[in-house]
This record gives structure tokens, C-alpha cells and sequence, in this order.
């Protein structure tokens, strides 16, 4: 018998960075990528043996690293109160890595609800989100939590980093192109240097964090009052202080002006920047010529997604 579990991707609206800081920040799950993860009975004294395809790559719980599969499987099995099992985890996903959509924290939520159903102990979406924090932690030095939530929930998220947590809905369906810059950006390092920023100059970047999280109240209400020229503008304000902030790069502004020469309503990066990916919002009409115009400029990949 083999049990399976999957996590999707996820994409940041609007917020990202600035919910580092106490800022609200809108993320929703991104179903076209995720993460799998089956598991099945191994033989007996095996102990639990770990396979990650796209990393071409194997552990056991004795592998002395801080591999985030090897440490999530760690925290899920002490969390359960369970010795370990006798089992193949095999982990596989199409979530490009380094990319803003949070593969990271999907493969651990596919391993930890894999383990857990095959434990006959399956872990409620608070307690994943708690346990796929953990090993966040560890990569990200300081992550808000918000990958790992819109992640384990599986739904559109309002989120205020130990705060607030609401579920949002779109009063239009709101059609996205995802445009890829090709450029691995890790999100620790932007996170770190957009701290050491915040660490010379805390009242300019305050100022800045301040300003994102009304653009983020804001597009919250655009979103749920469907108006999608005004949550279009907001993408472009949020861009600009992203670029203010320095997370933005010259590849993903290639892409955003692209994005809004052929016809997108707004566009801008997604997640850590850097590199990674950047949304444009068009409407059903536009999609294709938006997407075409990302890869005329570019972009090393498209996903087309309708948030609902
Ligand atoms: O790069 P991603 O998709 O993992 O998003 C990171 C979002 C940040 O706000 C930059 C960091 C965080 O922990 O929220």
C-alpha cells in the first residue's frame, strides 16, 4: 500500500518583505506546481529511508545535516510521539526551487502529511503550518510564516505574521500570468539584505514596510469589491516600493514592462525578488498576449493560474 499526499505552490499578491516587519500580506496557494510525497512500508529494521528526485538525492534519519527533509521528518515523527518507521518516502515536485513559490515550504508539508497518514496519526493544517515553520526557520533565518501557512491551508490568505489569519475571497476571478526571470534567487538573501538595510536606516524603511501594507489593505479590499483596474494600479505601486526597498532586479523589470506594454492591468515580482518570478493581472482576453510578450522578453517559464 502506498499513501500520498501533495502541497501546492504558492504566490505573494502583494506584501512580501514588509510581512517580515508586522505588515499585513496577501498570498494565495498555486495549484499548477506542487510537491508529492508517497510513502510506503520498508522492510523491517530499514528504519525510514528518503528520496528526493529532484535533487537526485537520499537520507536516512541518521544523515548528520541540516537537510530541511531530514529535519522535518525528525520534527513530524517527535511531534507524533512516534519511534521510526520502517519506510521509502520518495518526495517529488514541479515547483521550480529558488523561485518565490515556495517550494521549500510545499515539499515539507507533502513529507510531514505523507509521514503522518502512514503514522495513522495525520496532522491537522495548524499543526503542519507549525511543524513546516520550524524548518522555514532554519532556511530562511527569518521567515514571516507566510509561506508555510497559505501552503498547509491550501487557500487565499490575509495574513499578519503571529497575528492574523483570514481566508479571502475574490469577488472576480482574478487571471494571473507568472513569468519566470530564470535567475535563482534564494530568499535568505534578500530577507538578510533587506534587514541590514532596515538595520542602517529603520525610519526610512519603517516608512517604506508602512506603505506596503496599505497598498495590501487596499488590494484586499480591490480583491473582494472585484475591482481589477484599481488592484492593478496597486501591483504597480507595490513594484515601486519593492524597487525602493532594492529586492527588484533589472530582469524582472524587463518582464513587468513587458507585462504591461502588451496589455496586463498591473505586474509585479513575486515573493523574495532578486530574480524568481513576477505576476502580471490580465484579463481572460489578454492572457495569451501577455504570456507571449513574457517570453518574447525573457522569461524562462509561464504559468497561467485563475485565483477564485
Ligand atoms: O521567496 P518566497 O516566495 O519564499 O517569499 C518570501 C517572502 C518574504 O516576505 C520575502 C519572506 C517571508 O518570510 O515572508
Amino acid at each position: 500500500m502506498t499513501i500520498e499526499a501533495t502541497a501546492p505552490g504558492k504566490i505573494i499578491l502583494f506584501g512580501e518583505h514588509a510581512v517580515v516587519y508586522g505588515q499585513p500580506a496577501l498570498a494565495v496557494p498555486l495549484s499548477a506546481v506542487k510537491a508529492k510525497a508517497s510513502i510506503q512500508r520498508g522492510s523491517p529494521g530499514s528504519g525510514l529511508r528518503i528520496s528526493a528526485v529532484n535533487l537526485n538525492a537520499n537520507y536516512t534519519l541518521q544523515t548528520q545535516s541540516a537537510e530541511a527533509l531530514v529535519v522535518m521528518a525528525n520534527l513530524v515523527l517527535a511531534y507524533l510521539n512516534s519511534p521510526e518507521p520502517d519506510a521509502i518516502l520518495t518526495i517529488d515536485s514541479t515547483i521550480p526551487l529558488a523561485s518565490g513559490l515556495g517550494s521549500g515550504a510545499a515539499v515539507s508539508a507533502a513529507l510531514g502529511r505523507a509521514l503522518a497518514a502512514f503514522l495513522n496519526k495525520p496532522l491537522d493544517d495548524a499543526a503542519l503550518s507549525e511543524l513546516v515553520y520550524q524548518v522555514e526557520k532554519l532556511h530562511h533565518g527569518t521567515p514571516s510564516g507566510i509561506d508555510n501557512t497559505v501552503v498547509c491551508y491550501n487557500q487565499p490568505v490575509y495574513f499578519i505574521k503571529d497575528k492574523v489569519l483570514e481566508p479571502f475571497e475574490p469577488r472576480v476571478p482574478l487571471q494571473l500570468v507568472i513569468g519566470d526571470t530564470g535567475i535563482a534567487s534564494p530568499t535568505r538573501k534578500t530577507v538578510k539584505a533587506v534587514r541590514e538595510a532596515w538595520e542602517r536606516d529603520r525610519s526610512t524603511y519603517d516608512a517604506y514596510f508602512q506603505a506596503i501594507g496599505e497598498v495590501v489593505n487596499q488590494s484586499r479590499s480591490a480583491i473582494e469589491d472585484g475591482d481589477l483596474l484599481a488592484l492593478g494600479a496597486l501591483m504597480v505601486k507595490n513594484q515601486e516600493l519593492l524597487e525602493q526597498i532594492g529586492v527588484s532586479c533589472s530582469k524582472l523589470e524587463t518582464l513587468i514592462d513587458a507585462a504591461q506594454r502588451s496589455g496586463a492591468l498591473g505586474a509585479k515580482l513575486s515573493g523574495g525578488g532578486g530574480g524568481g518570478n513576477m505576476i502580471a493581472l490580465t484579463m481572460p482576453d489578454t492572457v495569451d498576449a501577455v504570456a507571449a510578450a513574457l517570453l518574447d522578453a525573457g522569461a524562462v517559464n509561464i504559468l497561467k493560474t485563475v485565483v477564485t
